[in-house]
């Protein structure tokens, strides 16, 4: 990417999304951000540049609505590649809303691939979730694991995989990165960004978070009857600023004009919850209370990344540890006990482009 170009980032003010731009922006990389807001707060944007010292570019845009995008397209046309965040992601809103899931998730991908086509930019990274292998077969898991997502919101990202593959099989001249991620976790090493959830949380380090901070009496462990070392669910947890890593390093890869490749973006190593924890009770210096329920339905036993297909073809790795991990989280959720709920969160007028 030559360092006049900039990089369009939907959903930027959201977790992972603020996070990259971040990374971004520390490499010299120009960005605009487009999010509709519905799931961060403006004032993600502002911390990004209060941790960066950088003016970011913002604009308030639902990716639903053509018409903005391409008017930001057309404000922006040193805009040579896209990050493609924006969505909606919780797996048990997803089963009890899904058609807002599909049209929020595959036709606003739609939309926003559509305004790409119209204005001959071709190249994109999509978030993708290791949700999209199921149960799987073998442990850790490599890209070629069968494919079969067992909720609609996973299904939102099989189905855009499929789409954006079939893109590229059908122009030859587009590329994307199709990124699946395994379970991010862990905040800004400043303590002033982090993952923001919007009421009781669905996954398990944020809530265990607020179980430390007061909010919540005691972590429920969703079953202790799978067959691992304690009887808890494993899964890949990995710092979202490696994630964020990873995709500074797929963008890269996209200049090689490799077509559509998958990579999956974990760190390889498994933790059980009781693990987790274990760990996060270490960073906040208290055993932190549990109790043992059913097992939440659709869970899988173990989801771990077999990563090294990033690692080799990215020249990426997650470095950072699961104590760093445990202590970032702990250290952004007690500096922020209400995340960024008590921030004004709408974003300036004047940034707000709505045809919708
Ligand atoms: P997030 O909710 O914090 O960020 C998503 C952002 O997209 C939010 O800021 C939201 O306001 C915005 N958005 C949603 N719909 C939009 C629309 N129609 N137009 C414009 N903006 C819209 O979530 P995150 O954890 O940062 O996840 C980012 C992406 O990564 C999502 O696509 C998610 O599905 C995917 N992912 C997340 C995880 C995870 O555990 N966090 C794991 C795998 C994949
Ligand atoms: C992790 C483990 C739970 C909460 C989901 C999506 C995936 C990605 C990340 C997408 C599991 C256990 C959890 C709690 C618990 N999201 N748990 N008590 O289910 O691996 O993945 O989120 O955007 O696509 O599928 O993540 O954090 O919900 O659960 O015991 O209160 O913790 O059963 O074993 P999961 P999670």
């Amino acid at each position: 990417m030559s360092t006049s170009s900039s990089v369009l980032v939907t959903g930027g003010a959201g977790y992972i999304g603020s996070h990259t731009v971040i990374e971004l922006l520390n490499s010299n990389q120009n960005v605009v951000i487009i999010d509709n807001l519905y799931n961060s707060s403006f004032e993600a944007v502002r911390r990004i540049e209060t941790i960066t010292g950088k003016k970011v570019t913002f604009y308030k845009v639902d990716i639903l609505d053509k018409k903005a995008l391409l008017q930001v397209f057309n404000q922006h046309p040193e805009i040579s590649s896209v990050i493609h965040f924006a969505g909606l992601k919780a797996v048990g809103e997803s089963t009890k809303i899904p058609l807002d899931y599909y049209h929020n998730n595959i036709t606003g991908t739609i939309t926003l691939l559509q305004a790409m086509k119209e204005v001959g930019i071709k190249n994109i990274v999509f978030s993708s979730s290791a949700t999209v292998y199921g149960d799987p077969p073998v442990i850790p898991i490599p890209e070629t694991s069968p494919i079969g997502s067992t909720n609609p919101y996973g299904r939102t990202k099989q189905f855009i995989e499929s789409i954006i593959r079939d893109l590229c099989t059908a122009n030859p001249d587009w590329n994307a990165a199709l990124l699946r991620y395994f379970n991010p976790a862990g905040a800004h090493p400043s303590g002033i960004l982090g993952e923001n959830p919007l009421g009781v949380p669905n996954n398990l380090m944020p809530f265990l978070s607020q179980v430390a901070i007061g909010k919540r009496e005691y972590l429920s462990v969703f079953g202790q009857d799978y067959p691992t070392r304690d009887g808890t669910a494993i899964r890949d947890y990995i710092h979202v600023v490696d994630l964020a890593k990873g995709h500074l390093a797929a963008l890269k890869k996209l200049d090689d004009q490799p077509g559509c490749v998958e990579y999956n973006l974990g760190t390889g190593q498994g933790s059980t919850v009781l693990e987790m924890v274990q760990a996060f009770s270490k960073a906040v210096g208290r055993d932190l209370p549990y109790k043992i329920m059913d097992r939440r339905p659709g869970d899988v036993t173990n989801l771990t990344a077999n990563p090294t297909k990033a690692n080799t073809e990215l020249d990426w790795k997650a470095e950072i540890d699961l104590d760093t991990t445990c202590a970032s989280l702990w250290n952004w959720q007690s500096k922020n006990p209400n995340g960024l709920e008590d921030c004004p969160g709408d974003a300036p007028p004047e940034l707000v482009i709505k045809y919708i």
